[in-house]
């Protein structure tokens, strides 16, 4: 079990709020997973159009993306600096599915990241390997060019998302994942090892959650397709919980 306060971050992409998660708490925030709990940090990143209402609603939220740039000539964007007055706590950074689709570079990334700390909003930075990147051995020299683009220095998250385990329902096994995160601790400067949150993020589901969160380099989970699921999204906020009472 990792020795930071665990981090569950729910990513629903291009899909609206889950049923039930933009009801505000009445006393009883457990009725509501996505609601913040005292033990662990739960946030959520849903589309620009509702990160209004998920604000309103009180829950922890983040943008699924932010550019560098304050403002200007750039169709279809939204900057870290908008965020930022919207009430963003968080933004993702660089996710596998904008480097893809929005042909995001490490140098994009990286300026997303600068421009994010200098918005105070927390960057979650996601880094992680194809399936042919993996097959031919180059894991962990792909993560590195990644992470090297990075300010490590600074106080961010990093989110390890094996691109071959995104929405297919193949997960990395906590070895592996163990394994990677393991890695990418010892690539930081010596003293953010320790400080530095490590999020797994790949086909995290209620039957795998425990065994992911429970290795000592996992500080918590980026959650796609599991997190539109209230019902198992709560199965993982309880594995969550349950790990963090036991280790106390
Ligand atoms: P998934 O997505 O949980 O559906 O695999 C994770 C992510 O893309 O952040």
């Amino acid at each position: 079990m990792s020795s930071h306060r665990l981090l569950l971050a729910a990513n629903w992409k291009m899909n609206p709020p889950p049923a039930g998660a933009l009801q505000t708490a009445m006393g009883d925030h457990s009725a509501n997973p996505y609601h913040p709990h005292s033990d662990i940090d739960v946030a959520v990143f849903p589309t620009f159009l509702d990160l209004h209402k998920t604000i309103a609603a009180g829950l922890i939220s983040g943008g699924q993306y932010g550019r560098a740039e304050n403002a200007g000539a750039y169709t279809g964007d939204i900057s870290m600096a908008m965020l930022k007055a919207a009430g963003c706590r968080y933004v993702l950074c660089g996710h596998s599915e904008r480097r893809a689709n929005h042909s995001e570079t490490d140098a994009d990334i990286a300026a997303q990241t600068v421009a994010a700390l200098e918005q105070k909003i927390h960057p979650i930075v996601c880094v992680g390997e194809t399936l042919e990147e993996r097959e031919k051995g180059h894991a962990e020299t792909v993560v590195k060019r990644q992470l090297k683009a990075l300010p490590l220095e600074s106080d961010i998250t990093i989110a390890y998302e094996p691109v071959w385990a995104i929405g297919t329902g193949k997960t990395a096994s906590a070895k592996q994942a163990q394994g990677m995160h393991a890695f990418i601790r010892s690539l930081l400067p010596e003293d953010r090892q320790q400080k530095t949150r490590i999020l797994y993020g790949g086909s995290v589901k209620a039957d795998n959650a425990e065994e992911l969160l429970g290795q000592p380099d996992i500080d918590g989970a980026l959650i796609g397709g599991a997190s539109l699921k209230p019902e198992e999204f709560a199965e993982i906020v309880k594995a969550g919980e349950r790990l963090t009472a036991n280790s106390q």
